[in-house]
């Protein structure tokens, strides 16, 4: 398939994986819609990858003000829902907040906007949807229990839209499971009181380039798979094992979890373990 004239909508183009996204489907040829909240950065994305982009800022979870957003997006051919928080807490220590911060931003928010633009869509029998979910969409990972409830729940969504609307209408929905990729994701984490983690981690200072998690989307869409997962190594292993040997993968978790709780029980920060350490485990 050609991204050429194809009006792509992306939020969360600010940074990451969604900077990285907006830039490949530009040299492809697709027109623009780039949302996140920070208009400057926005800003910045569009002067390096395309100058006449739309610039659409908004607050994911402002309920009022996506329809909005929605309308000045007009028709688009592909929404991407993209834009996301991670977290880095225990769940014994998180408070409720956290957890609707984080389901309003990554599952409600996405969902909210596709019902907007998928009218449009069945209409027309033609469009895209596009989800980045996460490996940690499909494997329960420690100090994420807010941010893998969302992530699970985005795929449950997309796999029950897919259904509705592929034959049906040709409306097209793919799901994408990135494992660790090298942005600001850890840093933007939410911590068990709601305060942002400030500072990366090993595994996310470790993981692909997002030009190559981008590269690979675009393949993955291009070849028409359905659900694109983006990982490497024990991330790869860990997503096909929670098909072939849940207990397996429970096992390994669980002694991650572990861990965690001792390092909890001196007191100190919960520090996420190598995805290598957690497999090995
Ligand atoms: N990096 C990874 O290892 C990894 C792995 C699996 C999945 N993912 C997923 O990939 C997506 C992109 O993350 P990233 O890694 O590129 O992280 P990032 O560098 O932190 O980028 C997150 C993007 O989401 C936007 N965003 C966050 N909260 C928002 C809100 N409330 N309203 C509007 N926009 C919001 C941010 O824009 P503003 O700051 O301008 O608001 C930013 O553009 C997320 O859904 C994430 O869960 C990432």
């Amino acid at each position: 398939m050609s991204f050429e004239g194809q009006r792509i909508w992306i939020t969360g183009a600010s940074s990451g994986i969604g900077a990285a996204l907006a830039e490949a489907f530009a040299a492809r040829g697709a027109r623009l819609v780039l949302s996140g909240r920070r208009r400057e950065a926005l800003a910045e994305v569009a002067a390096r990858v395309q100058r006449d982009a739309l610039i659409l800022p908004f607050e994911a979870t402002d309920w009022a003000a996506l329809p909005h957003a929605a309308a000045r997006a007009g028709p688009v051919d592909m929404l991407v829902n993209n834009a996301g928080i991670s977290q880095r807490s225990l769940a014994v220590d998180t408070r409720p907040e956290v957890y609707r911060a984080l389901i309003e931003t990554d599952l409600l928010a996405p969902v909210w906007l596709t019902q907007l633009v998928l009218p449009g869509m069945v209409e027309r029998r033609a469009g895209h949807i596009v989800g980045i979910s996460s490996v940690a969409g499909r494997v329960g990972t420690v100090l994420r229990t807010g941010y893998c409830a969302a992530k699970h729940g985005l795929i449950g969504y997309l796999d029950a839209l897919r259904a509705e609307v592929e034959q049906a209408y040709g409306v097209r929905v793919t799901t994408v499971l990135p494992g660790s990729v090298r942005t600001q994701v850890a840093a933007n984490a939410l911590q068990a009181d709601g305060s942002v983690r400030g500072d990366s981690d090993a595994n996310i200072d470790a993981g692909m380039d997002p030009a190559e998690c981008a590269r690979r989307i675009l393949n993955g869409i291009e070849e028409e798979e359905r659900e694109i997962i983006v990982a490497e190594g024990g991330e790869a292993f860990a997503a096909g094992l929670r098909f072939t040997d849940p207990e397996r993968l429970f096992d390994m978790l669980s002694k991650a979890g572990d861990q965690l709780a001792k390092e909890r029980e001196k007191g100190g920060r919960p520090e996420p373990a190598r995805v290598s350490q957690t497999l090995r485990n």
